[in-house]
């Protein structure tokens, strides 16, 4: 058997039969005397008991001097087995009578005074024997004495029997204590690697579908290495110099020059990066709150190309031109945004209906059911049809790199596929992916993951939604899946999926343009009418209800409940843009986040102080920036976020190394910011404890913390996603040149010989 918990098993068994035994063989002696010495005693009594009850009829005889009477008195005596024979000595130490048995060696010994002998055992060659002797008395004189002799062979072997129940009670005991000890260690072996199992996969870390599945306090010590441990090996598997080298915009731009050969890159987004409105003061262009947008955009000015996206801005149609083009950045334009333009009725099927009343929530498992209606999916599916035309439009050949961006968008892959055959489609899916029982709700999800399948490569967050969506295709298709290499074949074709966590463009320097920290803060608490050292708390969110923000505010309220101490002294500001705010589930959550921060401030609040600030208003970057420098503490509570972009912008805020991070175990981002405190923001009590923790937190921790997870982000930036996503797509589209050029040789070769 070589099971590894039978082998540990041994480790301890075999000490145990060791000891065992040792014990056993330390124990025999000790018994053998123990036996001996209660047996001596016996037969000492049992002696004194015989020679009471002999001394009668036998000073009888001896005064008649009749040794016949006295020799069939002693036959008669012998006949009780133990006491082995018997001899009457006169006064002159002379045998009178004896037994025959009675052993010549002993004579008429003289071992002892009176009643008590001195060496009453004696080895002879049948066996070892016990000798007694009594003085006997006639009218008050003295006659001779009376030797008794016991066999004590019997002793020999009750010994050998107790020892022989001593090694098979060790021996029993050692094979119960042996079993019990195999049981248990398998059972826990079983346990501990099930945990190990689950590490490695990664449901124990922060991301996962059941809040509760968290490491069990006996993994806990070794959640840190397995991470450490798995980034390590993904870097390696990237093949990057990591640390030392970060990923720039120059170095995506070289890569697409050089290992794509300058081929053109479109983007396809349902959001724009830049919205004209219509402002009484004039045009005014906007950064939509997307995280999205935020980080592909950072790629896009790195590597041109054009971005096409639904123009949805009140000025969007008056500053195109006739191909519905227009330079952005607005600033320093350096590629173009091609604008879609939806009817209102198509931007209510497919936006609001399908895609976020239906695909959002059901990604998200964020207790909000979702809808599906026919004719929300017909619109989604005319909508994909219309920007997969778009993005044939606007490619200059038939092998354009096509980065298709999240849930608005799943059909478009293979739409584009079909007229593009030799295009290399890069999708992204920015949101969590669920389960696939879960996915099986909807009830298109097989023309779901056709669609998606059109892809080249397929990219989420995290491994666990990358398999979540392997499971899926499992379930719902009739596909090849290669677990290992990550692969689906489905239909012919080839889709490489694959995990690459998004981030933010890391500032270009260090100093960046702001203020220093200090000043900031100065400035904020006075523009808040705070004191100068009132503890900040920010939250940045878009008014969604998968960011948890109810939950957060009910954190604070049990912190201010648990600590009364910090009523007066801690404020929250939570900046939440609106969104999405034509459907109903988004303004019965406005609702009640407003009840309940002005609740609690009704609470705790008093003249001149609100704990919680809340400003529903879009906010540009710069605003946000001056928040993320000034706070204390920055809550992020997401029930669900496939990554969560405001985590790491406020660590990238942060060049004075202080401020902490509260971040929900539900983001993609917890999976790599370990230094965060990580909470389960379901659990009030555990983020109540948490915000405390983080206002009374030492500055030399905070600097730890923020220095460790800066250095993670600066290097695990925006243009690392890209530059991984872009490099893999390179090499398949490489492979894929090669098999072609073979394909068309071999034919021509067919040809010729024919
Ligand atoms: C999430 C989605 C993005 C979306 C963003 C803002 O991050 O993954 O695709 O752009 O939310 O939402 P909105 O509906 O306003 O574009």
């Amino acid at each position: 058997m070589s099971h590894p918990s039978f082998r540990l098993s041994l480790r301890f068994i075999l000490p145990l039969i060791l000891v065992l035994g040792l014990g056993a063989y330390l124990v025999v002696p000790l018994m053998d005397a123990l036996t001996l010495r209660w047996s001596l005693r016996d037969l000492d009594t049992r002696s004194r008991v015989l020679a009471a009850a002999l001394q009668e009829p036998l000073a009888d005889y001896a005064n008649d001097k009749s040794t016949t009477r006295i020799r069939q008195l002693f036959n008669r005596a012998i006949d009780d087995d133990r006491l082995y024979a018997l001899a009457f000595c006169n006064t002159d130490d002379v045998i009178i009578a004896s037994t025959a048995s009675y052993p010549e060696a002993l004579g008429c010994r003289n071992t002892g005074s009176g009643d008590a002998l001195r060496q009453p055992l004696v080895r002879l060659p049948q066996g070892p024997i016990h000798v007694a002797e009594s003085l006997l008395t006639g009218d008050a004189k003295p006659l001779g004495k009376l030797i008794l002799v016991h066999d004590m062979r019997f002793i020999e072997r009750r010994s050998a029997d107790a020892t022989r129940y001593v090694m098979l009670l060790a021996g029993i005991l050692a094979l119960v204590i042996s079993a019990i000890t195999l049981l248990v260690a398998h059972l826990s072996w079983h346990d501990w690697m099930k945990g190990v199992r689950r590490l490695l996969r990664g449901e124990l870390m922060p991301l996962s579908e059941t809040p509760a599945a968290v490491a069990p306090p006996e993994m806990q010590p070794l959640v840190g290495d397995v991470r450490a441990l798995m980034r390590e090996y993904h870097l390696e598997r990237l093949g990057a110099p990591a640390v030392s080298e970060p990923w720039t915009a120059d170095k995506l731009r070289t890569l697409l020059d050089g290992e794509l050969a300058g081929d053109q890159v479109l983007v396809v987004s349902n959001r724009e990066p830049y919205i004209h409105i219509d402002t009484p003061a004039g045009i005014e262009v906007r950064r939509p709150a997307s995280g999205l947008v935020t980080a592909v955009e950072a790629v896009m000015r790195a590597c041109s190309g054009t971005w096409i996206a639904h123009g949805g801005g009140s000025a969007d149609r008056q500053t195109v031109d006739r191909h519905d083009h227009v330079r952005v950045p607005p600033d320093n334009p350096s590629y173009t945004l091609r604008r879609v333009w939806l009817s209102k009725e198509e931007e209510r099927g497919y936006y609001y209906g399908f895609a976020n009343e239906g695909i959002w929530p059901l990604c998200h498992i964020a207790h909000v059911r979702p809808v599906f209606r026919t004719s929300d999916w017909d619109r989604y599916v005319e909508v994909n049809q219309r920007f997969a035309e778009a993005v044939i439009s606007e490619a200059r050949s038939d092998d354009p790199v096509v980065l298709v961006q999240d849930y608005h968008f799943a059909l478009l892959p293979r739409m584009v596929r079909e007229v593009l055959p030799r295009a290399t489609i890069i999708t992204f899916w920015h949101i969590p992916w669920p389960n696939s029982e879960s996915f099986g709700i909807c009830p298109w999800r097989e023309q779901i993951l056709d669609g998606l399948l059109g892809s080249t490569i397929l990219g989420f967050h995290t491994p666990f939604h990358r398999k979540n969506f392997l499971d899926s295709v499992d379930r719902y298709l009739e596909a090849r899946i290669e677990t290992e290499a990550s692969t689906i074949s489905y239909g012919g074709a080839l889709t490489q999926v694959e995990n690459y966590p998004i981030s933010i463009a890391w500032p270009e320097s260090d100093d960046s343009d702001n203020l220093p920290v200090a000043e900031v803060r100065a400035r904020v608490r006075n523009a808040l009418a705070l004191a100068p050292n009132c503890l900040l708390g920010i939250g940045v969110d878009r008014l969604d209800y998968t960011k948890g923000i109810i939950e957060r505010f009910q954190a604070i309220e049990r912190m201010l409940e648990l600590s009364p101490g910090m009523v007066g002294k801690f404020t929250f500001v939570q900046i939440a843009a609106p969104s999405r705010s034509s459907l109903e589930e988004y303004q019965a959550f406005e609702v009640r986040v407003r009840a309940l921060a002005q609740r609690i401030n009704l609470r705790f609040g008093r003249p001149g102080y609100l704990p919680i600030v809340l400003k529903a208003a879009y906010h540009d970057q710069q605003q946000l920036q001056q928040f993320y420098r000034a706070a204390d503490v920055c809550m992020v509570t997401s029930l669900h976020d496939g990554m969560n972009l405001v985590a790491k912008e406020f660590i990238a805020a942060r060049n004075d190394e202080s401020g902490v991070l509260i971040l929900s175990q539900f983001t993609g981002a917890s999976r790599e910011l370990h230094e965060a405190l990580l909470i389960n923001p379901y659990h009030v009590e555990e983020g109540a404890n948490a915000l405390l923790r983080a206002l009374t937190m030492p500055a030399i921790e905070q600097r730890e913390r923020m220095r460790s997870m800066r250095s993670l982000v600066r290097n695990f930036n925006v243009y690392r996603w890209a530059g991984h996503m872009l490099r893999d797509a390179a090499r398949l589209r490489q492979r894929e040149r090669v098999m072609s050029k073979i394909h068309s040789h071999s034919r021509r070769s067919r040809r010729q010989a024919v």
